[in-house]
């Protein structure tokens, strides 16, 4: 069994955008810059946001942090991102989700301009990508993409189970597994699906991004498989000193001993968001994707 390290993965991505960044430099190109728009005082989302700052700083972009109050008007956001829209100095932004039930996530994604997008979130980004054109592509996704290249896994004609159907991972997973050049046969399984035990037996690789802790068991799990874990779930443990630990979809002490290839939780999936999501947005200072 080879345990994907993460954290090791995005490293190394990392040091290759710093290096990159000290080319463009070194050639008088402008620096990546990336802005971040952050509402109210979530603690996961000021974590998240915070991580992406100093991410930033490590590669050598420039970054801007721009705060609201969770009282903002839906209107006062999307004059925000209008200007962000027209600003030249700013290569691409996010909107750190979520957002306070009174602002429409939607109206918000879809008012960022697709060429800004590095979030890979706005419809056009999203239809770009499943039409097999250059897109942005959001950072979990990425992130799963990049493990499985860079670990020289086999996905021609592989058998893939992609368990979730959410919006920003299990759907584009599954549509990224299945593009010419990847070339796995995907099943896309959700809360509805029969037999969900006996699909996932039969599966080479399988992507669990459901969000319920430790729902892959052994007994699902073929003997070889890959599996790669996308849950976060947050638990109390009276074993850890902050009083609480990190579990994933997978039922890890069960499943790993029976693949070829697992990403652990934490230090798998997680830790390659950052990195994708520099990585978009040296793309779109280098205007790689929409020339
Ligand atoms: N909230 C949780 N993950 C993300 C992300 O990748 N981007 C944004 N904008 N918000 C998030």
């Amino acid at each position: 069994m080879i345990l994907i390290d993460g954290k090791k993965t995005s490293e190394i991505l990392q040091s290759e955008i710093a290096q990159e960044v000290d080319n463009m430099k070194n050639k008088g190109e402008k620096v990546p810059h990336l802005a971040a728009v952050l509402v109210g005082h979530d603690g996961g989302s000021e974590t998240y946001v915070a991580g992406k700052v100093k991410a930033c700083e490590r590669v050598g972009f420039e970054s801007t942090l721009i705060r609201f109050e969770d009282t903002v008007s839906e209107k006062e956001l999307l004059d925000c991102i209008g200007k962000l829209n027209l600003d030249s100095k700013i290569d691409g932004f996010i909107v750190q989700l979520p957002l306070p039930k009174h602002i429409s996530e939607e109206k918000i994604i879809e008012a960022i301009n697709p060429h800004k997008d590095v979030d890979g979130f706005n419809p056009v980004n999203v239809g770009r990508m499943v039409a097999g054109l250059p897109a942005f592509i959001a950072a979990t996704p990425f992130g799963i993409m990049e493990l499985i290249k860079r670990y020289g896994i086999e996905t021609a004609g592989k058998n893939c189970v992609v368990i979730g159907r959410s919006n920003i991972v299990g759907r584009p997973i599954s549509i990224l597994l299945s593009q010419k050049g990847i070339d796995c046969t995907v099943t896309l399984c959700h809360s509805r699906t029969k037999n969900l035990k006996e699909i996932c037996a039969e599966a080479d690789i399988i992507v669990a991004a459901l969000g319920m802790a430790e729902f892959l068991t052994g007994e699902m799990v073929k003997q070889g498989a890959v599996v790669i874990d996308v849950g976060i779930t947050r638990v109390v443990s009276d074993k850890t000193k902050s009083g609480w630990k990190l579990l994933g979809d997978v039922k890890f002490d069960e499943v790993a001993p029976k693949c070829s290839y697992i990403t652990p939780v934490p230090g798998g999936v997680g830790p390659m968001t950052i990195a994708s999501l520099l990585y978009n947005t040296l793309l779109s200072t280098k205007r790689e994707i929409y020339k």
